[in-house]
Order: C-alpha cells, then sequence, then structure tokens
C-alpha cells in the first residue's frame, strides 16, 4: 500500500488522519467538495506533516469528475471513505438529502474504484448503526437496528459494502466509531462546527464564552449520576485506526472485517463538563433540560476484537482529549474562519 485516496479529508476526522498518514510513510490523495469544512485544513496538515498531499474539489456525486481524478492519480492502493453528511437531527429533517449524499455518493465512489480496479476501502462507520443495545460494552456482533436516517444511511453502507466485498473480491475494513472529540497536539487542526450538534465542541465554546450555558439533555438516565454516559475517543487515536487498518487490508484476505473504535470506559455529561473545567480553568454554566429525543442512556465499547486484530488501541484518556480540545479552541477562537 502506497497511495490512499481520502475522501472527505478536509474535514474533522479526515484531516487528522491525513496527518497519520503521511507521517507513516503514505502519498495522500484527497477529494472533497468542503460541503462542510473549507480549505484551511489542508494548508495547515501539510504544514504540520511537512509534506504535500493531492487535492482535487469534487464533490462524490459527479461522476464523470471523480473518474477524472482516479485517471490523473494513476494505481491508487486503497479508499478510505469518510464523506459524509452527519447531523443526526438534520438527517430526520431531510432524510433525502442524507441518502442521496451518503448513499448514492458513495455508490458512484464505488463504481468508479471498480472500474478503476480499485479494491480495498476502509469505511466510517459510527456507533449509531446500533441504535439501543441490550447491552454494553457494545460488541461487534451486537444486533443493528439504527433509530435514525444517518444511522440508516451507515447501516445501509455497511450492508452495500458485505455485499460488494464479496461479489468483487474487495478488502474492507468497517470502523465503528464511538464518539470522537479533541483535537491535534499543535492546536492547528480540529473540528469547526458553526453551531455544534455534539456535547464537547458546545461546552468548549461555552467554556470561550461564545454560548451562555451547556444544556444537560436530562438527568434522570439510569446512570452513574443520571446523566448520559459515552465512550469518548480522541480523534488521534481515531485516525491511528485508519492507518492500523491499511495495514491490516495488505495483509488480509478480501471480505469485510468490522471493529469498534473506542477506549471502553464511558463518561457522564456532567463528567465531561467538570473535567473541562478543571482544564481551562472557566467558569462553565450548565442548565439541566429535558432528554434529548433518540437518545440513549449509556453507549460504550469493547473494542477488544480491534485491540486483536487491528493491533490498536486507545493512548490518549479523558484529560488530553479534553486539553487538546481547549487548545484548538483557545488558539481558534472562530475555528478556521479567522485564518487568512
Ligand atoms: P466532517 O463533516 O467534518 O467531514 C466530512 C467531510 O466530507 C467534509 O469535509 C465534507 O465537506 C465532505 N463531504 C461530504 N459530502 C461530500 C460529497 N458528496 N462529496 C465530497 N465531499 C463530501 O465529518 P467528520 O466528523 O470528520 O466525519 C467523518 C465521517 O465519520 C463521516 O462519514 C461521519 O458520518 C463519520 N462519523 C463521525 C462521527 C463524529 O461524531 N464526528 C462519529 C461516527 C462516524
Ligand atoms: C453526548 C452526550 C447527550 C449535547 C452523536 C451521534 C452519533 C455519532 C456521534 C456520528 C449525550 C449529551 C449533548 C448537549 C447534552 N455521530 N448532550 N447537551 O448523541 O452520543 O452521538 O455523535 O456518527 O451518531 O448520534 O453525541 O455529543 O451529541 O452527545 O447533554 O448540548 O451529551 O444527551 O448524552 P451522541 P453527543
Amino acid at each position: 500500500m502506497k497511495k490512499i485516496l481520502v475522501t472527505g479529508g478536509a474535514g474533522y476526522i479526515g484531516s487528522h488522519t491525513c496527518i497519520e498518514l503521511l507521517a507513516s510513510g503514505y502519498e495522500v490523495v484527497i477529494v472533497d467538495d468542503f460541503t462542510n469544512s473549507v480549505a484551511e485544513p489542508l494548508q495547515r496538515l501539510q504544514k504540520l506533516a511537512g509534506k504535500s498531499v493531492s487535492f482535487h474539489e469534487v464533490n462524490l456525486l459527479d461522476e464523470a469528475a471523480l473518474d477524472a481524478v482516479f485517471v490523473k492519480e494513476g494505481q491508487i492502493d486503497a479508499v478510505i471513505h469518510f464523506a459524509a453528511l452527519k447531523a443526526v437531527g438534520e438527517s430526520v429533517e431531510k432524510p433525502l438529502m442524507y441518502y442521496k449524499n451518503n448513499i448514492s455518493g458513495s455508490l458512484t465512489l464505488f463504481d468508479v474504484m471498480q472500474k478503476h480496479g480499485v479494491k480495498n476501502l476502509v469505511f466510517s462507520s459510527s456507533a449509531t448503526v446500533y441504535g439501543d443495545p441490550e447491552e454494553t460494552p457494545i460488541k461487534e456482533d451486537a444486533a443493528v437496528h439504527a433509530t435514525n436516517p444517518y444511522g440508516h444511511t451507515k447501516a445501509m453502507m455497511e450492508q452495500i459494502l458485505m455485499d460488494t466485498s464479496h461479489a468483487f473480491d474487495w478488502g474492507v475494513v468497517l470502523l465503528r466509531y464511538f464518539n470522537p472529540v479533541g483535537a491535534h497536539e499543535s492546536g492547528e487542526i480540529g473540528e469547526d462546527p458553526e453551531y455544534p450538534n455534539n456535547l464537547l465542541p458546545f461546552v468548549s465554546q461555552v467554556a470561550a464564552g461564545i454560548r451562555e450555558h451547556v444544556t444537560i439533555f436530562g438527568d434522570d438516565y439510569d446512570t452513574v449520576d443520571g446523566t448520559g454516559v459515552r465512550d469518548y475517543i480522541h480523534v488521534v487515536d481515531l485516525a491511528r485506526a485508519h492507518v492500523k487498518s491499511i495495514e491490516k487490508l495488505a495483509k488480509h484476505d478480501k471480505g469485510t472485517l468490522i471493529y469498534n473504535i473506542g477506549t471502553g470506559t464511558g463518561y457522564s455529561v456532567q463528567q465531561m463538563v467538570e473535567t473541562f473545567r478543571q482544564v481551562s480553568g472557566k467558569e462553565i454554566k450548565t442548565v439541566v433540560g429535558p432528554r434529548r429525543p433518540g437518545d440513549i442512556a449509556e453507549c460504550t465499547a469493547d473494542a477488544t476484537l480491534a485491540n486483536n486484530e487491528l493491533g490498536w488501541s486507545a493512548s490518549y484518556g479523558l484529560q488530553e482529549m479534553i486539553e487538546s480540545a481547549w487548545k484548538w479552541q483557545s488558539q481558534n477562537p472562530n475555528g478556521y474562519r479567522d485564518a487568512k
């Protein structure tokens, strides 16, 4: 494996993964249409890695443009497919937009891969495919029953890839991410939502004085302190799981492999906010509100399979996740928007 095409490489997880790929000696080709990103992280990640990437501003739905990328780049050994829309609430309101972008975009990509003989793929799946799990920590053989259109796109993509790897002898790794947080240690790249849907970016913005308070979505769950518990995973650890997946594909027989990517440890909303207060030294006002529709009490990963088969395990704990998130937030109060 030498040359890796990364869809969605300008996004949050993609940009961190490109740095890790470059650091491991891979050549990186990025395809992104900036639907949910900007060009600035591309400049920064190349500077941090001291190496350049090849970038193509292309929407995955544009088959001719995508085909031209594969023609121009020559041999591509594997694809890491991040590009997707990811906001659960928006997916409930605009399901067709989600199915079109996430499913049709992927199908177009797979057609082009097949045409050019590219048979290795790592796919961004999500713990959301488990819905409300019967038991935690969750193992990969737990039932898949997503509960919203975004989650359905992930579950459908998993099925499509299992069928495709079987029919065409592809090697596929499906990574089910738990809750990615944090940023690169430099504070130069990180998550840049204008209006955050997820807990940690919201808490960051409250600590930075951009928003007034964090609403805690329910404190009457059957958990350690009544607030929701999640398995937060440092984005750099998650990025490294993709490098390990590429290494696995280089050695592995064809077929689909599925791995949970989490630390195995859960933290409650209250614990996250408290740790953020300690790390930032800022007051973070919280207000308890009603439960958010569709939320579950607890979600943690059993990542034993990834430990054993990918040789991957999380190396960062909660402190580092929050320190890096705060460094990114403090250095870039307006995300990438201030960049010249
Ligand atoms: P992100 O929005 O920051 O990155 C996605 C990138 O894909 C963006 O740069 C966007 O512009 C691009 N993109 C979207 N549709 C495209 C299209 N049709 N053509 C070209 N580019 C397109 O999101 P992220 O947090 O980095 O997530 C990456 C992947 O991981 C997604 O598939 C997401 O569903 C999955 N995931 C994310 C989380 C999370 O909490 N962040 C959790 C589980 C899974
Ligand atoms: C975490 C906890 C909330 C915000 C989502 C997607 C999932 C995956 C990751 C893509 C929960 C609580 C949150 C706030 C709060 N994405 N919370 N106040 O819901 O576990 O997962 O992102 O695949 O598919 O569903 O993450 O960060 O939104 O919430 O109290 O303002 O924080 O109730 O307990 P979630 P989250």
